[in-house]
């Protein structure tokens, strides 16, 4: 890989709540490189959003970022303050939400919000902020775009209105762009279309994406490399195409073997049995082991980042072996046996 445009390096968040300290990040380290889209999974609770608020530095109290680094293009985020933090945001690095309307303002014209948006960074006449606009309009696929500028949020359609929010993030031509969720509660045909368009522009413009998803379908039609979250730590990180043929941590074989063949993109996953734990009391050693079906002695130990062929890594003592050629279906039927 070229030299990563984003670098996250052992970032930890804990927030400070009544039942003590919630480590919802606890030692993630990922990086992604120019064009290139990445894919963060794991179950609900396991760290995705709260790594991607993270990194935009958007953590409120009871939050902190309580150690590591983001390094965008070398620079380190978490060391930087308000306005400081405000002149990348958006201009160096933006964030697209699974609602819209956290972007959208329902009062104002996307014109309006959009014209904003450029001269928030760039001192250009609202003409030429205008003209951008529209042009990042169309860059998304939004037929029509001079109409949709005049146009109220209400008026557009669910996937219009994300399109408008993904042009948004887009106006800057930032080095990445940190999606959560954005297609989830859109229908599969127009989660397609846009997850094409963001693989055009990713290959066409350079931007790098941090796809936060469930659903892992869709990390295997968009993303070129993964990162599979479980209890705010990464347990496996590789090549998408790989870590789906052949998964080393048995969390992402269960996740994997959790799909049913007639998934469709969009529906929700089905989960592995048993229970996510909870953050505010986490088994010693590894948080996954009363869940895995490989679990043994050693596993009330910290596991270790294991290094595989091609980058690959698991967080595991004892992780499947590629050749093993484990059936997934004998995977799944031994996690139903275990719980
Ligand atoms: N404001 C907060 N105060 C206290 N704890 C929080 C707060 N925000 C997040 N957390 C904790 O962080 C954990 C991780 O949350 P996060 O939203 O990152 O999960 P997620 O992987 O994005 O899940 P989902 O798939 O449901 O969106 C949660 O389980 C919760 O315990
Ligand atoms: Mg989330």
């Amino acid at each position: 890989m070229s030299e990563p445009v984003l670098r996250v390096k052992d970032l930890r968040t804990e927030f400070a709540v009544r039942a003590g300290i919630v480590k919802a990040v606890d030692g993630v380290t990922f990086e992604v490189g120019r064009g290139r889209i990445l894919g963060l999974v794991g179950e609900s609770g396991s760290g995705k959003s709260v790594t991607g608020y993270s990194i935009l530095g958007l953590i409120e109290l009871p939050g902190r970022i309580a150690g590591g680094e983001v390094l965008l293009n070398g620079v380190d985020l978490t060391k930087l303050k308000g306005e400081q933090i405000r002149r990348v945001r958006g201009a160096q690095i933006a964030m697209v939400f699974q609602d819209p309307m956290m972007t959208l303002n329902p009062v104002l014209k996307v014109s309006t919000q959009m014209i904003a948006a450029v001269r928030a960074h760039d001192n250009v006449s609202r003409k030429v902020a205008r003209s951008r606009a529209r042009d990042a309009l169309a860059t998304v696929g939004i037929p029509s775009p001079e109409e949709r500028l005049d146009a109220y949020p209400h008026q557009l359609s669910g996937g219009m209105r994300q399109r408008v929010a993904i042009a948004i993030a887009l106006l800057h031509k930032p080095a990445v762009i940190i999606a959560d969720e954005p297609t989830t509660a859109l229908d599969v045909s127009i989660q397609g279309q846009i997850l094409a368009e963001v693989r055009r522009l990713a290959d066409e413009t350079g931007t790098a994406f941090v796809w936060v998803t469930h659903d892992l379908a869709v990390v295997s039609s968009l993303a070129d490399d993964i990162c599979v979250m479980y209890a705010g730590r990464v347990v496996e990180t590789g090549a998408a195409a790989d870590v789906i043929a052949s998964p080393r941590h048995p969390y992402t074989a269960g996740l994997l073997a959790s799909v049913p063949a007639e998934h469709e993109p969009g529906e929700r996953l089905p989960q592995v049995p048993g229970s996510a734990p909870s953050l505010a009391n986490l088994p010693p050693g590894c948080a996954f082991a009363p869940r895995c079906f490989k679990a043994g002695p050693a596993c009330n130990t910290t596991p270790p980042v294991q290094h595989f062929e091609d980058g690959r890594t698991a967080l595991c003592h004892y992780p499947i072996e590629p050749d093993s050629c484990q059936p997934l279906s004998s995977t799944s039927t031994t996690y139903q046996n275990a719980s």
